[in-house]
């Protein structure tokens, strides 16, 4: 016995600009799956480990930092496709080293083999571990590391309840 809180059996999935657009955008690149079915399959995941899943994508940096203020404390785990953001957004960065939720940064494509300047990421150093090139499937494994990751001494450090 720890005597802790249990975390929270919630998952913020966020998801950055311009890939609302998934199933229509560069399908040669990001796939023809939309952003929905994408979801839709995270929600199943979570839900038949009884997790509920939060799930926001916007085109606007500030939009993307409120839910992380607004959820980042009563999450366990944060799964962010910062898109375009990831390679510039000081902001979000910050947003993310924040809270106390981990984060795992995905990308659809395999962004070091693209151009040079998708190969730098700022958000890499604030989360726990980034998925890049497995399409849709880097989220729902994304999700269920983050599930299991929930129930571990080490995602209890630094909770002070
Ligand atoms: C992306 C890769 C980014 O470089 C790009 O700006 C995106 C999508 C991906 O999922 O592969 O919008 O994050």
């Amino acid at each position: 016995m720890t005597g802790k809180t249990a975390a929270p059996k919630r998952i913020l999935v966020l998801n950055g600009p311009n890939l609302n657009l998934l199933g229509k955008r560069q399908p040669e690149i990001y796939g023809l799956n939309t952003l929905k079915e994408i979801e839709a399959a995270m929600r199943d995941a979570a839900t038949e480990r009884d997790f509920e899943l939060v799930a926001f994508q916007s085109n606007f940096e500030g939009q993307l930092i409120e839910h992380i203020h607004k959820f980042g404390w009563i999450c366990s785990g944060i799964i962010i496709n910062p898109g375009a953001l990831t390679h510039y957004s000081i902001a979000l960065r910050d947003a993310l080293a924040a809270v106390p939720a981990p984060a795992i940064e995905i990308h659809l494509s395999n962004t070091a083999a693209r151009e040079e300047f998708r190969h730098h990421s700022v958000i890499a150093p604030v989360s726990l571990g980034t998925i890049a090139g497995l399409g849709p499937s880097g989220y729902v494994l994304a999700l269920h590391y983050l599930m299991d990751f929930a129930g571990t001494e080490e995602s209890q450090q630094g909770d002070s309840s």
